[in-house]
């Protein structure tokens, strides 16, 4: 295992403890989430966790889960999720986040907000003074007219590149397009341009999780420490 893997490793160990005999658990997506499933996984084969139910995020999350033997529900079935634990790609000091560099944001929020906490698990990498500065900000949007949406990002100070696999659109689970945005400087107001994002209509979801994280665990090599709301 890579140091940065073991990392992700302790990050999740960590984050487990949230977890309680009984609870519905939404499952994030992502490489440290992957970290997440091992670990349900083997404190279920120790007897542990009889009677949790994951709710997935991704169908990556729900096809790994089911190898590993998690018993799984949709939202509709299990709607009061007790806790969300996923991962992030940039965490401000007010627990504000980026995520979807996974392409599963629109389902990782929907999950999120569904939910009473919402414990991110990361390595110290994804520590940002501001968001914005190490990643770019996913934005879906309807594959109806996506193009149009190029201006119309620009006009918000973004500078959106399609993201693509093998030369093609990467497609989401829910049938979206991701343009992955950069800004000058990261962004100055997340709360403004979550506004203003989500009032276009053709954008689905953009990777700004704000107000919805209540603990961050982020693990480095001087060890594990959580943050919370
Ligand atoms: C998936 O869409 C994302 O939101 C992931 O949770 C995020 O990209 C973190 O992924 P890693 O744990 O692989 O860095």
């Amino acid at each position: 295992m890579t140091d940065t893997e073991a990392l992700k490793r302790r990050a999740a160990e960590r984050a487990a403890e949230w977890i309680r005999d009984g609870m519905t658990v939404g499952l994030g997506t992502g490489s440290t989430v992957r970290h997440l499933l091992d670990v349900i996984a083997e404190r279920r084969a120790a007897g542990e966790w009889a009677g949790i139910v994951g709710v997935p995020t991704s169908e990556d999350t729900t096809a790994r889960a089911r190898r590993l033997g998690i018993p799984l529900a949709t939202l509709d079935e299990r709607p009061r999720v007790d806790l969300t634990i996923d991962g992030a790609d940039e965490v401000d000091p007010q627990l504000r986040l980026i995520k979807g560099l996974g392409a599963a944001l629109l389902r990782e929020k929907i999950v999120a907000a569904a939910s009473a906490e919402l414990v991110i698990v990361a390595d110290d990498t994804k520590v940002v003074q501001r968001l914005g500065t190490r990643a770019p900000l996913p934005v879906e949007v309807d594959p109806f007219g996506a193009a149009i949406q190029v201006d119309f990002l620009r006009g918000l100070g973004a500078e959106p590149v399609l993201r693509e696999r093998d030369g093609a659109p990467v497609v989401t689970d829910g049938g979206g397009r991701i343009y992955d945005c950069r800004f000058a400087g990261g962004i100055a107001d997340p709360e403004a341009l979550e506004r203003a994002l989500l009032m276009r209509p053709g954008i689905l979801e953009c990777g700004l999780f704000l107000g919805m994280a209540t603990a961050v665990v982020i693990a480095g090599a001087d060890g594990v420490s959580v943050r919370t709301r």
